[in-house]
């Protein structure tokens, strides 16, 4: 390698190290994002054909009602991807899942529209034991696009006191996914966002 080319080389890597903290392949053809959303656990108690629907709080549920929302973009991390298909199910204050009924209880699936924005009214779920320890609180997401790998995750929310001590809250590669719980305007309404990145299919 003569030097020119060696500097040259040797500054792209710099470039790619200091922007994302992991050596990336410096080929635009092969290039994975490493923004994309980690994954988690699935869980026991995902059920498939949760209804479509964004409003999750029908026949007066307990609980601290919020809006969740976000973005869902493509494996360059900005191209919105519409139609992704957004499912998520969560428990109740009392921290129990609906298995079994039709009603699918806090549990809906929503496509995102052509800015890939999605949107759900739900509440802020309670906790559940996880033998002798509460896991923090949490919403599972399972999100699917014709393009891309599909994700399975779940959110936590800042300041949980659970997140500490719970394996795969803790786990460092779920930072980016505890997130703030926010006022949205002025009459107090609560929200939360949570822009999704997924990877390429192949
Ligand atoms: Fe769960």
């Amino acid at each position: 390698m003569n030097r020119k080319k060696f500097i040259t080389t040797s500054a792209l890597a710099a470039i790619s190290i200091s922007a994302c903290g992991n050596i990336k392949k410096i080929d635009e053809n092969s290039f994975n994002s490493n923004c994309a959303t980690t994954n988690d656990i699935l869980g026991p108690f995902y059920r498939p054909n949760a209804p479509k629907r964004q409003d999750l709080t029908t026949n007066n549920i307990a609980g601290s009602k919020i809006d969740l929302k976000g973005i869902v973009y493509g494996s360059d991390c900005k191209t919105p991807l519409k139609n992704a298909l957004i499912e998520i199910w969560q428990c109740d204050v009392e921290g129990n899942y609906d298995n079994t009924s039709q009603e699918f209880k806090l549990r809906g699936s929503w496509n995102t529209n052509e800015n890939g924005e999605y949107s759900f009214k739900t509440i802020l779920p309670g906790k559940y034991l996880n033998g002798k320890l509460y896991r923090p609180a949490h919403i599972h997401f399972r999100v699917t696009e014709q393009n891309s790998k599909e994700l399975i995750s779940q959110i936590y929310f800042k300041n949980d006191p659970n997140i500490q001590e719970d394996p795969w809250a803790s786990d460092p590669k779920a930072e980016l996914r505890i997130l703030p719980i926010t006022l949205e305007d002025t009459k107090g309404n609560l929200a939360v966002q949570f822009d999704i990145y997924l990877s390429n299919k192949n």
